[in-house]
């Protein structure tokens, strides 16, 4: 069929569930195809908006193309689309933000009604229904097999030699949910494909290349943060609290988490190690090269062109020392708990008790979601979140007194770490939590005001000051800067 052929078997409310997971795996004309129709609908006086289920964030020509055409009434449970992120701030998409290991269950639970069509990105689909997607498994063995139709995008740019670096089970669902037997960070448990009845596939032919973007080079505040982050484990080996062996590392999306897988790489005083993560970045694949990661777990390849180009010319070195895995294995917190894993993730802002802001840019604007963090962090050996003590040009703080939005709470973060130094909060009640968090990682500009915060609040085992929680925002709105906090005393 061609795109807009396959595109036609889509009406006005469907439940579309997508692969890919990132850029990385989505289908790319046949999203277009669907926002022409919509715009065609549209021009007609007629209603055209779909709901979309994904693995997680997807290129811009599936959310972008499809945003700009108003044809999504529903999303989840993640998106890093500039376009999206506008329409769902203005309240114009319905969407729901979620753990991404939840996304599959939740639409088999049948949270979500029927799944109509799943439109599935491929780099081979066989006579018998067996359906190789490329470099991420998302949630599309799920909706492959609930859904009516399934249109397989068979992408030529990926080479169909990539069959057997995915690993796809999928799991009962309670009251008879078994264990995962993922014991080894390398272990497998699924096929090597998604198989479905052959009766409800169509297929749609391209060649079309990833939209993978590039990563702003390491600069000083990333590299320092890195460093932190390295030196810590260095210290938490020699101490006794960490396996001198090392445990399994998820690192979080971004150019942060590019910075510290980095240093980590870099850093002699730490084994080879291996990744139990969600999304493989570019780091990793530089690190597997050298030898110091041994092994990596994930949901996808999400990697810049340059660097997918050179994993599938060299498939033969990389295909025994990656497995791809659906979201609800990748970022299962069952699988985190056993193996231990070190979770490291970026904050946009923490406040001084260890609440972190990982979604909402001053408490209401949607930034992408809390997409893994909240899979891992819960449930790691050693939670981590890493982020610079400012942003914009040191206007904002990134340690408040009080989160203007809570998606990790003190009860699940360990460790916080920016520029400055790590804080420890392991073991600390919230007065001495904060007051490490202002000497160790805020910025210097910034440590006299919460100093003044803290010493303002009504004792207790929190401390608090109502009056001045959102101080250092509400200067940020009045005045454009958060130095102009005025503490209130009552
Ligand atoms: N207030 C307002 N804006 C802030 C801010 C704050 N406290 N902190 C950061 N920002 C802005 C930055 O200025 C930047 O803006 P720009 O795009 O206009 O330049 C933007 O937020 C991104 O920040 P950056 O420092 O470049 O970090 P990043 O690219 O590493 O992204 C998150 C940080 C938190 C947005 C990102 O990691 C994320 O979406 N996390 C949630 C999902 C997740 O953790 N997934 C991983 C699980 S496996």
């Amino acid at each position: 069929m061609s795109a807009d052929e396959a595109a036609s078997l889509i009406k006005n409310g469907y439940n579309i569930g997508f692969s890919g997971f990132t850029h990385a795996g989505c289908p790319k004309v046949v999203p277009g195809a669907i926002a022409r129709l919509a715009i065609a609908e549209h021009e007609k006086g007629n209603p055209f908006k779909i709901n979309i289920f994904t693995g997680a964030s997807t290129g811009d020509k599936l959310d972008g193309e499809l945003t700009r055409a108003d044809a999504i009434d529903f999303r989840a449970p993640y998106q890093t689309n500039k376009s999206m992120r506008e329409a769902i701030n203005k309240e114009q998409i319905r969407f729901c933000d979620l753990h991404l290991s939840t996304m599959a269950q939740d639409i088999r639970y049948g949270f979500y009604g029927n799944i109509d069509v799943a439109i599935i990105e491929a780099c081979d689909v066989t006579e018998d229904g067996e359906i190789v997607p490329t470099c991420a498994v998302g949630i599309s063995p799920t909706v492959s097999r609930l859904a009516k139709v399934v249109i397989v995008e068979l992408n030529r740019w990926n080479p169909k030699e990539l069959r057997g670096i995915h690993d796809i089970p999928e799991p009962l669902d309670p009251p008879c949910r078994k264990d995962i037997p993922v014991y080894e960070v390398k272990d497998r448990v699924g096929r090597d494909c998604i198989k479905v009845d052959p009766a409800k596939i169509v297929v749609v032919e391209t060649n079309e290349p990833n939209e993978g973007g590039k990563f702003s080079p390491v600069d000083d505040v990333t590299a320092k943060i890195g460093n932190n982050v390295a030196n810590f484990f260095i210290k938490e080996m020699a101490e006794g609290r960490m396996p001198k062996t090392f445990l399994p590392v998820q690192s979080g999306v971004g150019n942060i988490a590019n910075a510290v897988l980095a240093a980590m790489g870099d850093s002699k005083e730490i084994p080879d190690f291996e990744v139990y993560t969600e999304v493989i970045q570019d780091a990793v694949i530089g690190l597997m090269e050298s030898g110091r990661v041994k092994f990596a777990s994930g949901c996808s390849l999400t990697v810049s062109n340059e660097c997918i180009e050179h994993i599938y010319k060299n498939l033969s070195f990389f295909k025994d020392k990656i497995v791809l895995r659906p979201s609800e294995y990748s970022n299962n917190p069952e699988v985190v708990r056993r193996l231990g894993i070190i979770a490291i993730n970026t904050a946009i802002e923490a406040d001084i008790f260890g609440n972190i802001n990982s979604t909402h840019i001053m408490g209401s604007k949607m930034m992408n979601g809390i997409g893994g963090s909240g899979d891992f962090t819960r449930s790691a050996y050693v939670s981590i979140f890493v982020t610079p003590s400012t942003a914009k040009d040191g206007n904002i703080s990134s340690f408040v007194p009080m989160v203007s939005h809570e998606d990790h709470s003190e009860h699940s973060v360990k460790i916080i770490v920016s520029e400055y130094g790590v804080a420890d909060l392991r073991g600390k009640a919230p007065r001495e939590r904060a007051r490490t968090i202002i000497e160790n990682c805020a910025h210097p500009d910034y440590r006299p005001l919460l100093m003044e915060y803290l010493d303002s609040c009504e004792p207790g085992h929190t401390p608090l000051n109502l009056y001045s929680a959102f101080s250092f925002h509400q200067a940020f709105k009045e005045t454009g800067s958060m130095k102009n906090a005025k503490i209130v005393k009552k």
